[in-house]
C-alpha cells in the first residue's frame, strides 16, 4: 500500500496500466531513445476514499515551455469557458474592484473574457508557451505553479481574491495540501474556490480508463472532495455536472459556515452512495471491464488489418497514451493520428511512436476507419469531418464500449 496524498491513509491499488510514457510528450525521432517512463497504477484511500495514482511524475517533466495542449482548440470548450466567465461576472464579481484568479489558465481560453471586461485578474500558468498566448490576448499571467508560497506572494501584493477558479488542472496537482493552504491564504472571507475535473462517477459508468494518465493524479468524487475540503477548513457548498471532457463535476468550496450548501451536494452524494461509486468492489469491477475493452479493441484492429483495411486515428490526446501503451497499439495497427495542434504535428506519439499528421492529410485521402481518440469531442469532430462519413468512412469508438459507427 502507498500513503494517501491527502490524509495519509492506506491506498489500495485496483488497476495497473503498466509502464507508460509522459502523456503529452510528443517526440522528434531524435528523442526516442531518451524517453521517460513510469508505472501507471491507481488506487483508493481506505480512509478518505480519494482515488489517486500510486506514483508521481515530477511536475517539471509535464508542464514546461513546450507543453503542447492548447485549450482554445475546441469550439465547444471555448463556448463553455466564455459562458463560465460571464456567469462569474454576473454573480460573484459584482463588488467594488473584484479580483479573480485562475489556476492553469493555459492559453487564456477563460481569462480573456474576464480581461476584456476590465476585471482585475491573474492567471497562474507554469507552461510558458501556452502562457505567452494568453498574454498576447491581454491576460495577466504569472508563469509559476500555484502552491502555498506563490499564493501568499499574490495575497501580499494584490490582496484577497473573490473567486479562485480552475478547470482540468486541480486533478493534475498531487500536492493539494500546499495548494489548499495557498487557497486559504489568498481567498477573501466570503470568497469561493471553484474547480472542475473529470468525475469518477462518469469514469466508472463509461469505463473511460483513458482518463487515467500522469497528469490526472486524482479522480475526484463528491465523497472524497467533501472530506478533503473539511480537512483544510473548507466546506463543499455546490456541485454541478457538465458533459464536457467525457463528464465532469464543478466543485465549489467556501470557508466553513460562510455559505449555505446547495441541496445538489447531498443529492449527488446520495446518488454516488446508491451506485457504490467509491467502493473497492466497484473499482475492481471497473478494472475487469478495462481489460475486456482493451482486448476487444485490439481484436477489432487486428481483424481490420487482416482484411486489408486502412485505419488512422483522430485526436492525439493525452488520454490516448494510456490506451495505446496499455494495449500495445502502435504504427502496425494505426498508420497515423490526425491532430490540428501544430505543436503535436510531425512528431511521434508517446511510447508507441505513431506519427501525428495535420487534418489535411486525413481529408486528402480518407482511411477506411478512424479510431476516435478524442471521443470527448465526438460531436464537434464528427460534424467537422462529415466528409469522411460521406466517403464511406467509419468511426471506431471504445467508450463506453468498442463499436463501429
Ligand atoms: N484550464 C485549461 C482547460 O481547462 O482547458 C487548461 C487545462 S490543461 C490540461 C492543465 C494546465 O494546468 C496546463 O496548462 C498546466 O501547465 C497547468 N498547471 C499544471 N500544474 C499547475 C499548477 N500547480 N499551477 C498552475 N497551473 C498548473
Ligand atoms: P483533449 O481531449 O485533451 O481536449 O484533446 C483533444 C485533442 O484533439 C487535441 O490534441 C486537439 C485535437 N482536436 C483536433 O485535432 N480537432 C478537433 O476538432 C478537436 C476538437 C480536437
Ligand atoms: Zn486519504
Amino acid at each position: 500500500m502507498t500513503e494517501c496524498r491527502i490524509c495519509g491513509g492506506g491506498v489500495e491499488e485496483f488497476l495497473d496500466l503498466g509502464r507508460q510514457p509522459l502523456s503529452d510528450a510528443f517526440l522528434l525521432p531524435a528523442d526516442v531513445d531518451t524517453e521517460f517512463f513510469y508505472r501507471l497504477a491507481v488506487g483508493r484511500c481506505e480512509a478518505c476514499t480519494m482515488v489517486q495514482l500510486t506514483e508521481e511524475v515530477p511536475r517539471e517533466r509535464m508542464f514546461h515551455h513546450d507543453y503542447p495542449y492548447y485549450s482554445s482548440g475546441s469550439s465547444v470548450m471555448r463556448e463553455h469557458f466564455t459562458k463560465t466567465a460571464l456567469n462569474f461576472i454576473d454573480t460573484e464579481l459584482t463588488g467594488e474592484n473584484p479580483f479573480f484568479v485562475e489556476i492553469g489558465c493555459n492559453d487564456g481560453v477563460l481569462l480573456r473574457t474576464i480581461a476584456e471586461s476590465g476585471i482585475r485578474h491573474l492567471g497562474f500558468e507554469p507552461s510558458v508557451g501556452v502562457a505567452k498566448v494568453a498574454q498576447s490576448r491581454g491576460v495577466r499571467v504569472r508563469t509559476d505553479f500555484f502552491e502555498e508560497s506563490t499564493a501568499r506572494e499574490v495575497r501580499e501584493s494584490d490582496g484577497p481574491v473573490d473567486v479562485i477558479f480552475s478547470a482540468n488542472t486541480i486533478c493534475h496537482i498531487p500536492y493539494l495540501d500546499s495548494l489548499l493552504r495557498g487557497v486559504d491564504a489568498l481567498l477573501g472571507p466570503n470568497g469561493i474556490f471553484v474547480w472542475e475535473d473529470p468525475y469518477l462517477g462518469d469514469i466508472v459508468e463509461k469505463t473511460s480508463f483513458d482518463q487515467i494518465y500522469d497528469e490526472h493524479f486524482y479522480l475526484f468524487s463528491v465523497r472524497s472532495v467533501q472530506a478533503m475540503a473539511a480537512r483544510f477548513g473548507f466546506e463543499l457548498v455546490n456541485v454541478e455536472r457538465f458533459p464536457v471532457h467525457g463528464g465532469e463535476v464543478r466543485y465549489t468550496i467556501a470557508r466553513t459556515g460562510a455559505r449555505q450548501p446547495s441541496p445538489a451536494v447531498a443529492e449527488l452524494l446520495a446518488e454516488e452512495d446508491a451506485r457504490d461509486v467509491v467502493e473497492l468492489e466497484t473499482l475492481k469491477g471497473f478494472a475487469t471491464s478495462v481489460a475486456r475493452i482493451r482486448d476487444e479493441l485490439v481484436a477489432l484492429l487486428r481483424s481490420l488489418k487482416a482484411q486489408g483495411k486502412t485505419v488512422a486515428a483522430y485526436g492525439a490526446t493525452a488520454k490516448s497514451a494510456t490506451v495505446t501503451n496499455y494495449a500495445g497499439i502502435g504504427p502496425d495497427l494505426i498508420s497515423y493520428v490526425s491532430d490540428a495542434t501544430p505543436a503535436k504535428q510531425h512528431r511521434l506519439t508517446p511510447g508507441v511512436h505513431i506519427p501525428v499528421n495535420p487534418p489535411e492529410v486525413f481529408t486528402a485521402s480518407y482511411p477506411d476507419y478512424a479510431l476516435l481518440f478524442a471521443w470527448n469531442h465526438a460531436e464537434e469532430i464528427m460534424a467537422k469531418e462529415q466528409g469522411f462519413r460521406d466517403a464511406g468512412g467509419q468511426w471506431i469508438l471504445y467508450v463506453p464500449e468498442v463499436r463501429v459507427v
